[in-house]
């Protein structure tokens, strides 16, 4: 387990040692380019960045988020606040601008009032302070969850495209789901625009859809003006599974907790329990769901976690159950699973309180696939027109 857990810190890219944790800064020198981020929450797109691209501003206005963000990027170019109170005109320039805008009101799980909304209209905010900088980036990429293609046929998502277009860029949209690098299943939409005179090398574009575009995209995206199928070269095959991320050693919650919480899960999943072999380390992830008004533990048996969602009233936190030496465990994730779930190298701090920290990840974008963007888009386009 100890192999595959390195292993994984490998794949993370972890910084040597919590010791050496300050060194971000000098991750962050040796990148020649910058970047803005809004709506940076808990820094995991700057980690993910690091190395390829320098954090010259950040904003966010959740204090907690902004002590994790701080914790492992430095606090000096993060700037705490509502985007509302931000002005184009004091941010510096560069070539990349990213924004995970709030998703809740595209959210399939949440009230789907859409992009003019409260939460998620705030992208039209981003868009205002973009308008107001003397000199606009060259790149901007906005990330959300996959409602924004899907939902009303992709009507949220050519209002975006739209608005994209009329301040001169052309642009696309890919789906990419976490679970191709770590075992959380994670589908996220990364809307990437280009402005219109800039340099495409071929190989970073196609003429027809490849594996990052979905049917919903395809659709969303019909008789669009300005369009961009990207291309990204294909991951290799993941290579851990839920099991490799589980800290077995973690206190499992109290016996009463423990005995109603198995309880909930269905005949079905029971018995699936009951016929692995126990012998060897399993971890079945689920979350409660309320089933024909009864509430039940969905669990799931194909190694990998469902999407962490941030904790509302803590019904939505996912719970593990495990085979361990024979015994039948059941818990919460801990929030270093938690932050594992996400690509986070375990040396990545995560201060405050478990919900803190859950919550932190929990509203993250996933870190090797940000590595992935950065690596084989964001960095040869950016290159490409420097
Ligand atoms: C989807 S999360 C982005 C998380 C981040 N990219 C990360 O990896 O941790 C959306 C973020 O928007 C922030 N947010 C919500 N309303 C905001 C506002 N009015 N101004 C600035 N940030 C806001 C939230 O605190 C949250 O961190």
């Amino acid at each position: 387990m100890l192999e595959t857990l390195q292993q994984f810190n490998r794949l993370a890219s972890i910084v040597p040692s919590r010791e050496t944790a300050a060194p971000y800064i000098v991750k962050a020198i040796r990148a020649k380019h910058g970047f803005l981020e809004f709506f940076a929450g808990s820094g995991l797109v700057a980690e993910g960045f690091s190395g390829k691209f320098t954090p010259l501003w950040a904003n966010d206005n959740c204090a907690k988020k902004a002590d994790v963000y701080s914790a492992n990027h430095g606090k000096r170019h993060f700037q705490l606040g509502s985007i509302e109170s931000i002005q184009g005109e004091c941010l510096p320039v560069a070539p990349l601008a990213w924004a995970s805008f709030p998703c809740q009101d595209l959210s399939l799980a949440g009230l789907t009032d859409g992009i003019h909304a409260s939460r998620s209209g705030l992208v039209w905010e981003w868009l205002r302070v973009i308008d107001e900088m003397p000199s606009r980036p060259k790149i901007l990429v906005a990330e959300n969850v996959t409602g924004l293609v899907s939902l009303n046929g992709g009507a949220h998502y050519r209002i975006l495209h739209e608005a994209l277009v009329e301040r001169g860029y052309r642009v696309g949209a890919m789906l990419i789901n976490a679970e191709l690098w770590i075992p959380q299943s994670r589908p996220r939409i990364f809307i990437v625009a280009i402005v219109e005179k800039a340099c495409l090398p071929s190989s970073l574009t196609g003429t027809v859809p490849n594996w990052l575009h979905t049917s919903s995209i395809i659709r969303a995206c019909d008789s669009l003006k300005d369009w961009i199928w990207w291309n990204l070269p294909l991951p290799p095959q993941r290579k851990i599974s839920l099991e490799d991320i589980v800290e077995w050693d973690a206190m499992p919650q109290d016996d009463e907790t423990q005995k109603r919480n198995l309880a909930l899960i269905s005949p079905r999943h029971a018995k699936l329990l009951e016929m692995l072999p126990h012998n060897k380390p399993f971890a079945a992830p689920g979350y409660k769901r309320t089933r024909n008004g009864h509430q039940v533990l969905e669990l799931r048996f194909d190694h990998i976690a469902g999407c962490l969602r941030t904790p509302q009233g803590g019904s939505s936190r996912q719970l593990l159950v495990l085979i361990n030496s024979g015994h039948l465990v059941c818990r919460l994730l801990t929030v270093r699973e938690a932050a594992r779930l996400m690509g986070a190298p375990d040396s990545y701090k995560l201060p405050g309180s478990y919900n803190d920290g859950y919550k932190a990840m929990g509203d993250g974008v996933a870190v090797p696939v940000t590595q992935w963007l950065a690596k084989h888009l964001l960095l040869p386009l950016v290159e490409a027109n420097d």
